[in-house]
């Protein structure tokens, strides 16, 4: 068979603790990695205020739910940002993915892979917390990312959303990016959740780098627009820290139950370049 063409990572990107910033890293992170050519999609998988949709001005042209009555494809829900990387708009009916049957599970991920050779890299933007759309989101990626900034509530909710990934989803690896943190504090606050969860559960964590408070930022909300390079050349130098963090991490190719987007096939196609 042919190998070779890598399936996208897809990555979901959550928190313990709401307004600790995912939002903010998912689209700069999706826009960095854009500027250095990686085709990346970013799913808005959180129907709370303030998201992608209103910080990039995307609205959703369709549902998910359209997609899975064989009325729309999934690209044609796919918009632009206008910033060099693709979204799917939240209000385009991904919560409600949660709640599919068997059948529609089996369309979405057909309509997944369908555009998959489109990207590198999938970030998909989940709500906070510990709720069941969290879990099925976290569990149906490739990849868990815990963002958390150094405020001792977050590194609290960080712990017990790693808990209850790990216990009841057994996802047992994680990236962390410390969010509106220096970069020692962030090494600090790290280290703190690890030897946390060191002690309690059985999982892994990846620090993969950490983002500084931008003030800047408050001059691009309201436009409904990204932080450029030079109005943060700290912000785009963590930045790219974090890009090559999680592009250089060995993929999880480990098998942690439910719907899997994008990377049951590519571990069905790895394990037939092992066979052989
Ligand atoms: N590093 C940063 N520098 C400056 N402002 C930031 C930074 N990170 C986040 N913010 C600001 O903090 C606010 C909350 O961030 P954001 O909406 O990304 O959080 P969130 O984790 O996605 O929240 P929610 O859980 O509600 O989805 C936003 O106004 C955002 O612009
Ligand atoms: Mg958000």
């Amino acid at each position: 068979m042919s190998v070779g063409k890598e399936m996208p990572r897809v990555i979901a990107m959550s928190s313990g603790k709401g307004g600790v910033g995912k939002t903010f890293f998912s689209v700069h992170l999706a826009a960095y990695a854009a500027s250095k050519g990686k085709r990346v999609l970013l799913m808005d998988a959180d129907l709370g205020l303030a998201n992608v949709d209103v910080m990039l001005g995307v609205s959703a042209k369709g549902s998910v739910l359209d997609m899975v009555h064989g009325q729309k494809t999934l690209q044609q829900l796919i918009v632009s940002s206008g910033e060099g990387f693709d979204v799917l708009p939240g209000g385009s009916g991904l919560y409600e993915l949660t709640a599919l049957d068997a059948g529609q599970q089996q369309i979405m991920m057909d309509e997944m892979r369908s555009v998959s050779d489109n990207y590198d890299l999938v970030l998909i933007d989940v709500a906070a917390g510990i709720g069941d759309n969290v879990l099925y989101f976290v569990s149906a990626a490739e990849s868990a990312l815990v963002v958390l900034t150094p405020e001792p509530t977050s590194l609290t909710d960080a712990y017990a959303l790693i808990k209850v990934l790990s216990r009841q989803r057994g996802v047992k690896r994680f990236m962390v990016v410390v969010n509106q943190a220096e970069a020692f504090d962030a090494q600090v606050t790290f280290r703190r959740l690890v030897s946390v969860a060191d002690r309690y559960l059985d999982v892994h964590l990846d620090y993969v780098g950490h983002l500084p408070y931008a003030p800047e930022v408050r001059k691009t909300i309201q436009s409904q627009t990204l932080l450029k390079d030079e109005d943060s050349p700290q912000t785009k130098q963590a930045l790219d820290v974090v890009l090559e963090g999680i592009l250089s991490r060995p993929r999880d190719i480990h098998r942690h139950g439910g719907l899997q987007f994008f990377w049951e096939h590519s571990l069905n196609e790895s394990l037939s370049a092992q066979a052989e």
